[in-house]
């Protein structure tokens, strides 16, 4: 099993380790990310962070975008649907420390679909595209999206992922972490790991990450060996 633990990139930023803490809105604040620390998590994730919140100096933004120079190499989610908005929080968060800005378009939580939020973006791939570029243009850290398979549950092509994942890259995207359940399963049935090798396979050279039903330390394994992806993200386990 060794030979699977291999450092991956994410763009400059080398981790160590590829068993990483995925982002989870009320619980990966920069207290819970050292405690994973502690425990071997190389990289963490942020929860996830409104854009507009990203920009207004006040509380909120102190308690969810504190860092300590102990949480490193870090990443800031943020979550949002206009380019320009996103491009100047994702300013805010390079800015703050911030070693890589990922961009949630995976959330199935209602309140974040009505308001064409996370996983709703799913259903408007050429928006994301017009978000990953202009995020690009605006920072030089690396930026990472975290996605979902499809919107609709019955939606077997998953074209939209694939224009996505394309286009992201196409448009300097660093890495991709994907959740093989769509937005309508929310957390219901088992996550695809055989899209995420095929999603590897197809993308050989790019930094993916895997997400979905990595509950025990042998799931992590069994996702590194199964799929090839570069690192297996920990979330509900
Ligand atoms: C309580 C909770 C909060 C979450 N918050 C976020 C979030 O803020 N951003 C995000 O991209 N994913 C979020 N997720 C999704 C996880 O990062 C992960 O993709 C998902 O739980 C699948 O992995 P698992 O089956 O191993 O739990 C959250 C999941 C849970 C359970």
């Amino acid at each position: 099993m060794a030979s699977e633990l291999k450092p991956f990139s994410i763009g400059p930023v080398r981790v160590g380790f590829p068993v990483v803490l995925a982002p989870m809105a009320g619980y990966t604040d920069l207290a819970y990310r050292l405690i994973c620390r502690q425990r071997g998590a190389e990289y963490c994730t942020s929860e996830m962070v409104l854009d507009r919140c990203a920009l207004i100096h006040g509380k909120l933004r102190s308690r969810l975008l504190c860092l300590d120079p102990g949480d490193h190499p870090v990443g800031g989610q943020l979550i949002g649907n206009e380019p320009e908005v996103m491009a100047e929080a994702a300013r805010a968060m390079e800015q703050i420390g911030f070693d890589v800005v990922d961009l949630n378009f995976a959330c199935p939580v209602h309140k974040a679909l009505s308001r064409r939020r996370g996983g709703h973006m799913m259903r408007e791939s050429e928006q994301v595209l017009r978000i990953v570029r202009a995020v690009r243009a605006a920072v030089d850290c690396p930026v990472t999206l975290k996605v979902r398979r499809s919107f609709d549950e019955a939606d077997h092509e998953c074209e939209a992922f694939w224009r996505i994942a394309e286009g992201a890259f196409d448009a300097g995207a660093d890495a991709l972490t994907l959740h093989t359940r769509s937005v309508e399963a929310k957390y219901a049935g088992r996550a695809d790991w055989e899209l995420l090798a095929r999603v590897k396979g197809h993308f050989a050279d790019k930094t993916i990450i895997g997400s979905g039903d990595v509950l025990r330390p042998a799931d992590a394994l069994a996702m590194l060996e199964q799929t090839g992806v570069d690192a297996a993200a920990v979330a509900r386990g």
